[in-house]
């Protein structure tokens, strides 16, 4: 007789390994399956956020701004230090402790929480429509086995999306995986795609010392990013030494050979331009993962563009079965798959227990945004083109970094935070922000825009002075014209 749960999890990303957390919290009797492997054949949890994704991209890009400080920017600061080098391996290697600490952090969650985990391929089987339970293989390494769970959810993200031209052998031609595993700074490395996977790591290793060449499709710069912002980030991005970035281009073909890439592309104006470079990254958007899923069988209905379909609380089609993550509609993030993933587990609980009333749903509209690049740029709700195009009133308050006096002192002077208030109630509806640690500054804005806040709400609020959080304080001012120091 297969092992019984009360629910079934595929997948512990960011999505599956929360909403795990929170049906064991829950009282729920809850297993896991996972097929991740690592480098070195290991099983690891935490899925692509933490193995390939977030993690790791923020650990290099934390060591070469730390390189980068230290080679051009400390001298600003009286502090001299003469033949800085960037050790690869040592970066690397603490990027991969920093992987594995978290990863096997997660097994120790799930042990902590009594979560059963099971490495290998979860397959959700056809069921008879009188079945009260879900029958899940689980395959690897050609070992099988069958559980059982009245509840299941899908949370298997997403893929990167491969390029026609040319596969990606993460040798001459690298996705993400590759392009966070380099193990010296390629001399010219080119890059498809200026998304966010394709900015930031361009960061890392142009802060390294690569002379970086950004070829992107789309004939706007950041499209989809408040219009002001996107511009201001490519006026910054476009006085770094060593950034080139090429919009509206059109790849024809792509070489890779023993020792570089040949990328051939038609540019803006239609010419016919050939970038040689050592390595390539290819990051023009990612996929969702439905691979193995028994799609084929068990009736999951997929959108048109492959996601599973769901509805706002993420249930599928199938009875019982929710989908959560990159693997769903809505922003590929990992704050997103993580709510949604407790979103579904209380909502199990309130099936459960026949409870009525309002079922979970993550509101998109205020899941912030962050690119962390040097200036970082964040933003949380609807930007000016959105408004514009919804046809609402609105007011602008604005304040730049540069008359803001820890920006000074920390000499990071570029951007500005801008917030976007309802012309008639003043409620705010957008807050975009480029310059220093916005990462962390946009929590405010998040906060503010969950509770409804004004924008004379905020101005209301003692900030710290002096701090980068007075940019916003200031900007909230700015939307009634009474900013205080410009
Ligand atoms: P995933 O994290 O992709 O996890 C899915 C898991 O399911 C994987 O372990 C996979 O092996 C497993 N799986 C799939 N199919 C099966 C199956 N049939 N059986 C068993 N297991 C299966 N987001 C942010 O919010 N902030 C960031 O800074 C950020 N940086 C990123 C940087 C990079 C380079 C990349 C690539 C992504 C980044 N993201 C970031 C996006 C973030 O990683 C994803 O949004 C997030 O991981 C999605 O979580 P998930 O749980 O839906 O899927
Ligand atoms: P993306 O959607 O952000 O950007 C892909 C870019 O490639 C787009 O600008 C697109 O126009 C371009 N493109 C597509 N096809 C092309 C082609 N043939 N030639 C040239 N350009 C082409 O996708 P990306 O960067 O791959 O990242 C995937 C997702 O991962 C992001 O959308 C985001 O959700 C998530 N992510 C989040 C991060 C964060 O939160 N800081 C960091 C990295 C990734």
């Amino acid at each position: 007789m297969p092992e019984s749960f009360d629910v079934a999890i595929i997948g512990a990303g960011p999505g599956g390994y929360v909403a795990a957390i929170r049906c064991a919290q829950l009282g729920m009797n809850t297993v896991c399956i996972d097929e991740w492997k690592n480098t070195k054949g290991k099983a690891s949890l935490g899925g692509t956020c933490l193995n390939v994704g977030c993690i790791p991209s923020k650990a290099l890009l934390e060591s070469s701004e730390n390189f980068y400080q230290a080679k051009y920017k400390f001298s600003n600061h009286g502090v001299m230090v003469e033949n800085v080098s960037a050790d690869i391996s040592v970066m690397i290697a603490r990027k991969d402790k920093i992987v594995t600490t978290f990863t096997t952090g997660i097994a120790s969650l799930f042990k902590k929480n009594k979560i059963k985990s099971l490495h290998g391929r979860g397959t959700l089987l056809k069921r008879e429509p009188s079945a009260d339970t879900w029958t899940i293989r689980v395959s690897d390494n050609g070992i099988t086995e069958e559980i059982q769970a009245k509840y299941v959810i899908l949370a298997t993200g997403s893929n990167p999306r491969p390029l026609n031209f040319v596969p990606i052998d993460n040798e001459m031609v690298l996705d993400n995986s590759g392009a966070l595993a380099l193990t010296e700074v390629p001399k010219r490395l080119g890059v498809i795609g200026a998304g966010v996977i394709g900015l930031e790591m361009g960061s890392v290793w142009r802060r390294l010392g690569a002379e970086v060449i950004i070829l992107e499709a789309m004939p706007g710069f950041l499209m989809a990013v408040d219009e002001q912002v996107a511009k201001e980030a490519r006026n910054i991005f476009s006085k770094e030494p060593g950034l080139q970035i090429h919009t509206g281009i059109n790849i024809q073909s792509i070489q890779a050979l023993k020792k570089n890439v040949v990328v051939n592309y038609s540019d803006y104006s239609g010419q016919e331009q050939t970038l040689e470079v050592d390595k390539l990254i290819v990051a023009i958007g990612r996929v969702p993962n439905t691979a193995g899923l028994g799609v084929e069988d068990n009736g999951l209905l997929l959108d048109e563009r492959g996601f599973v379909a769901v509805d706002q609380h993420c249930r599928t089609n199938l009875t019982n079965v929710y989908a959560v993550g990159d693997v769903v509609r809505g922003p590929m993030l990992a704050h997103k798959a993580s709510e949604e993933g407790v979103a579904v587990a209380e909502m199990i609980l309130h099936q459960e227990k026949n409870k009525t009333g309002e079922n979970e749903a993550v509101d998109f509209n205020t899941v912030p945004w962050v690119i962390y690049t040097a200036p970082e740029i964040a933003w949380v709700g609807k930007n000016e083109q959105e408004l514009k195009a919804a046809g609402i009133a609105y007011k602008v308050g604005q304040f730049p970094f540069i008359a803001n006096g820890r920006a000074r002192a920390i000499g990071e002077t570029s951007g500005f935070i801008k917030v976007l208030a309802d012309e008639k109630t003043d409620r705010v509806l957008g807050v975009h922000m480029i310059g220093p640690h916005v990462s962390e500054l946009i929590s405010e804005a998040v906060m503010a825009m969950k509770f409804s806040a004004s924008s004379q709400d905020i101005a209301c609020i003692v900030h710290a002075h002096p701090s980068l959080s007075e940019v916003f304080h200031e900007a909230a001012l700015g939307v009634d014209k009474r900013a205080l120091h410009i």
